[in-house]
């Protein structure tokens, strides 16, 4: 549907982006600008920065970047129409009415319920006589309960490329339904789909509102991939969700278990531990840990005993700890993640081991300790060495006096020693932090301002900052530049974009949320961001600068690809670009 610009320019008026991202963001502001920690990556030093003036936000670090609009699809995973419907009840400004019509927000109800078609399809058929090899591998190898089975309503994907996809023709849904469900797959030809789930057993995803989101399916046998997961989809954000948060929620009183996949939160539930969740095949991301934040105080964190699983572990140590969350970390001996260790020793030794999981600081010091021989000198003095190092970076001053004291009996070296060499480790490390802060700051903010990508490209990107600040050059620019010498396809888009949208006059990044990829969004505020830090120029004398440079590296690319011309050809384009020469180069002055 089209938004009517009366309602878009009433609620660009009533939504200050300062305001609104304040409410998510804790900013700084100076002069024109605002700063804090960007929402949409994991980060120490604030890279985050919003443009009071041209009312957008970018962040130097991971590129995110557009208005008040597109802010809130990011942050509250809204699509276009939903963020308008948020902010405006936000602000108190009634939405449109012919909103109903908008074919988009038919798609989502559409997929939940091919998944849920699906995912019954899937369980009935395990249940069948056709399921025999997935309820041998769920019931017998993995030995769930068919209550267990029930709960999570587990299915089975046969074997063939057409059983799910013929279903749910016969209910009459289409491929292209189908494929934006992703529960088929387009062939290579392009045409012909198949199901994508294929002799697998199969764990649906739920959220919290009960809608099947996605599906994870694994393997019965040793092929690979081992577990196949639905890709992103409008309707699931793997970064977004948690396996099983839609029973752990109402059962975490407090605390979260946290582990790697899928079967260990499904053991877990049938030994009685309901508050345990998993990511969907991928890393902790920060949206995750936040989501778990509001949830529980604390986190036990289950995941594998090997060395991945320790990198990992110390990775949502950090992240949970941002997101304001207690951690402990489950220290499994003999088994090799907690569905094996319950199999091996049952749920009383499991519930032993939660309680005892002790703190990230008890865990990441007992890892180094278990890398030196204490009975030996030299190594008693390198594990004092490295504990010192790694309680300096232990943010609570309680916890470093309490290891401090424990480090002393442990080793029967005196406590003032030890607290003088965290003392230096912490100094040392400061000093490391402000170095590497200013060096990032140098690399990546300077690099992302003046753009570490080829010539072409920056010259695309000036042209692009004059446009959109200068509506009024429109013709000029049009007549100038084809759309074809932007190196870029981003950069093709966001041209075309602002070229359609400035024929009614200005346009701002508001306009462009419905149209640009947030990728797009991402660039073209980058743009406006190294304009407004003064970066690069926007004046009447920058732009036949950008245009003359970016011709010129298509030039070149032309030339570089032009081995395959014939001598005549060869020599047009090189009358060709001699007379562009002639005829772009102003007279010296
Ligand atoms: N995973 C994945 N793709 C793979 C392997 C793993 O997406 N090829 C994800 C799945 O979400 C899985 C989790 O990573 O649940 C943990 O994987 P792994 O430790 O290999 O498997 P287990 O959970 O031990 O699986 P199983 O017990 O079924 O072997
Ligand atoms: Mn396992």
């Amino acid at each position: 549907m089209a938004i009517p610009q009366s309602f878009l320019d009433e609620l660009k008026m009533s939504c200050d982006i300062g305001q609104i991202v304040s409410s998510y963001v804790q900013l700084r502001r100076s002069g024109r600008t605002s700063k804090g920690l960007c929402p949409f990556h994991s980060e120490k030093t604030p890279s985050f920065f919003v443009y009071h003036e041209s009312q957008s936000f970018y962040c130097f670090g991971c590129g995110a970047g557009g208005d008040v609009i597109s802010f809130i699809m990011r942050i509250e995973n809204l699509g276009y129409i939903e963020a308008l419907k948020f902010l405006a009840e936000r602000v108190g400004i009634p939405f449109p009415e012919e909103e109903r019509e908008d074919p988009a927000l038919r798609i989502k109800p559409m997929i939940y319920e091919i998944n849920r078609a699906a995912a019954h399809y899937f369980h009935n058929i395990l249940k069948s006589p056709a399921g025999e090899p997935g309820r041998r591998y769920l019931m017998g190898e993995r030995q769930l309960s068919s209550a267990t089975v029930t709960k999570y309503g587990l299915g089975f994907a046969p074997q063939g490329w057409d059983n799910l996809r013929s279903y749910l023709r016969g209910k009459g849904y289409t491929d292209e339904q189908m494929l934006l469900a992703s529960v088929v797959t387009r062939g290579r030809d392009g045409k012909s789909c198949y199901d994508t789930f294929r002799n697998r057993v199969i764990f649906p995803i739920i959220d919290l509102r009960k809608n099947v989101i996605g599906f994870g399916g694994r393997v019965m046998d040793d092929s690979k991939p081992k577990y196949l997961n639905s890709p992103d989809t409008p309707v699931f954000k793997k970064s977004r969700n948690l396996f099983s948060l839609n029973f752990a929620k109402n059962k975490a009183e407090g605390t979260l278990i946290l582990a790697e996949g899928y079967m260990d939160v499904i053991a877990m539930n049938q030994a009685g531990f309901e508050n345990a969740v998993a990511t969907l095949g991928t890393a902790l991301t920060p949206e995750q840990a936040r989501l778990m934040s509001t949830y529980c105080k604390e986190v036990v964190i289950a995941y594998d005993s090997d060395g991945p699983g320790r990198t990992a572990t110390n990775r949502a140590v950090g992240l949970l700890d941002e997101a304001g969350v207690k951690t402990r970390v489950l220290d499994m001996k003999g088994a090799k993640d907690p569905d094996e260790f319950i199999k091996k020793y049952g749920r009383e030794r499991f519930k032993l081991l939660i309680d005892g999981a002790r703190g990230a600081t008890e865990y990441g010091l007992k890892t180094i300790r278990e890398k030196y021989d204490l009975g030996d000198a030299a190594g008693k003095a390198a594990y004092l060495q490295e504990a010192a190092g790694y309680l300096a970076g232990v943010p609570s001053a309680i916890e470093r006096e309490i290891y401090a004291g424990r480090l002393a009996s442990e080793t029967g070296v005196l406590p003032e020693v030890i607290r003088e060499s965290i003392g230096r480790a912490a100094r040392r490390a400061a000093r490391r932090q402000e170095r590497k802060t200013s060096a990032d700051l140098e690399a990546g903010r300077l690099g992302a301002m003046q753009g570490n990508m080829r010539p072409g490209e920056s010259a695309g990107d000036g042209i692009l900052g004059c446009l959109y600040h200068h509506p009024d050059w429109r013709g000029q620019i049009a007549a100038e530049v084809d759309p074809a010498l932007f190196p870029s396809p981003d950069q093709q888009a966001i041209y075309a974009a602002l070229l359609e949208k400035q024929k009614t006059g200005e346009c701002t990044l508001t306009e462009l949320a419905g149209t640009l990829s947030s990728e797009q969004l991402g660039r073209l505020s980058g743009i406006l961001a190294r304009v407004s830090e003064g970066y690069f120029s926007i004046s009447p004398e920058a732009l036949p600068d950008y245009i003359r440079k970016m011709k010129t590296e298509a030039q070149k690319k032309e030339i570089a690809s032009a081995q395959n011309l014939d001598a005549d050809q060869y020599k047009a384009l090189a009358e060709k670009i001699k007379r562009d020469k002639q005829a772009k180069t102003p007279p010296k002055r």
